[in-house]
């Protein structure tokens, strides 16, 4: 088959790979029919992550038809349509049952390399390095996909491949950077980052009752984008984004703050993301965690610091005194997608959100290495990019 590979920092390559097969009896193999580049596969095409070997095939989100199954899948059938979540999760652990599947412990073939990094492993995820299980990813004509009863989702009849497609990681995950706020209604959230991840953040910021999105990034077409859902939008380039959100909540804060960029913010607004950029070329760092600093000192005393931007290791120069002496709940996770894949089909199907607003550029498998490159510099405009195999 023909998939997406990684070669490197800046090196991807539409190539020919063996297909995949039936591994175990939870096993199911679909036929990609859509998927998607997402920001967290620019920290992989930035060489950031670690844990990648050449020829890794990558893509998280992907949606396709069930051309095999194992023995012991129950919940689908060959044809049947289904969307894929990133994580891949048993179903049956301890984890998994209290619906923390982003955390399950059996998932992670690799556990040892996550646990001498974080302390213990999270779930596997398609595509997304060695020390998550180093399975390979849904940017391919084909994907073999691992507890078969427990992730996919089917697409119900009248829901096209462009609505369904994002609930695989960027929906879900905008939806619970929105739901870790605790909105009851009127609330002002601000949201670093105008990205797919940001964009569905805002939307879903405003389903659940909040009175007002603040909504930061400089990308003028992003940032149109965001204004279109109903959003206030700052620009970090231009603005000096403490002040103005201290002028737009009478001087208190955000009730609560999302970051939704994580370890690649911008390096040169600030004194402080330009160290983070030295401290990283000279590995002296980990991460650039500029956002996560500006989002706590934004924060009004007792709000919610909401974090679904990714960071990889130790994080240098947090305030935490800002954050302890004023009373902050931090929330964060990788995405427990299975726990919304249902609720969110549903608020498709209802008509209340149509997720293919994102979409910017469509492309085939063959210019998804180019498309990388479009996307990462935001050229064109570009905000999403769906693939069909
Ligand atoms: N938690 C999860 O499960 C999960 C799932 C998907 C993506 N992610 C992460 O979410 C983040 C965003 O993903 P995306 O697909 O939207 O990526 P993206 O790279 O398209 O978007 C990031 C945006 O942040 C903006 N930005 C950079 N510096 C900024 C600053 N100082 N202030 C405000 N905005 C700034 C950029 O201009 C860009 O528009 C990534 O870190 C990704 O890994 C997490
Ligand atoms: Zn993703
Ligand atoms: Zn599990």
């Amino acid at each position: 088959m023909r998939a997406i590979t990684f070669h490197g920092k800046g090196d991807m390559r539409c190539e020919t790979v063996p297909d995949p097969g039936i591994e175990h009896l939870q096993d199911a193999i679909i036929q990609v029919t859509a998927c998607a580049i997402c920001g967290s596969d620019l920290h992989i095409f930035a060489g950031v992550m670690p844990g990648m070997k050449h020829g890794d095939i990558m893509g998280h989100e992907t949606m396709g038809e069930v051309v095999e199954l194992g023995s012991a899948v129950t919940n689908l059938k060959k044809g049947d349509g289904v969307v894929v979540p990133f994580t891949i999760s048993c179903g049956q652990c301890f984890f998994c049952n209290r619906g923390f599947f982003s955390g399950c412990e059996r998932s992670n073939p690799n556990k040892e390399a996550a646990e001498k990094l974080w302390g213990h492993s999270p779930a596997g995820l398609f595509g997304y390095t060695h020390v998550l299980g180093g399975y390979a990813g849904g940017q391919a004509e084909y994907l073999r996909v691992p507890y078969a009863d427990v992730g996919p989702i089917k697409v119900p009849d009248g829901i096209t491949d462009d609505q369904a497609l994002f609930l695989s990681d960027i929906f879900p995950t905008g939806y619970m950077a929105a739901e870790f706020c605790d909105i009851k209604g009127g609330e002002t959230i601000a949201i670093w980052g105008c990205g797919p991840v940001g964009q569905f953040a805002i939307r879903c910021a405003l389903m659940l009752g909040a009175g007002r999105v603040i909504a930061i990034d400089t990308v003028p077409e992003r940032l149109e984008m965001a204004r279109a859902a109903g959003a206030e939008t700052l620009d970090f380039l231009a603005d000096d984004i403490p002040a103005r959100i201290k002028d737009l909540t009478q001087g208190r804060g955000a009730d609560a703050c999302i970051d939704a960029v994580g370890t690649e913010a911008d390096a040169t607004a600030t004194l402080d993301s330009i160290i983070d950029r030295v401290k990283v070329a000279t590995m002296l760092g980990t991460d650039r965690p500029h956002v996560l600093r500006q989002a706590i000192q934004c924060c009004r005393n007792f709000g919610v610091v909401s974090i679904v931007g990714v960071y990889g290791g130790f994080l240098d120069k947090i305030p935490m005194g800002s954050a302890i002496n004023r009373g902050l709940t931090f929330r964060m996770a990788q995405t427990p997608v299975q726990r919304y894949l249902a609720s969110l089909m549903e608020r498709i199907v209802k008509g209340e959100i149509d997720p293919s607003f994102i979409i910017t550029h469509r492309a085939t498998l063959e210019e998804g290495p180019e498309f990388y490159r479009t996307f990462r510099d935001n050229k064109d405009g570009c905000v999403k990019v769906v693939l069909k195999p």
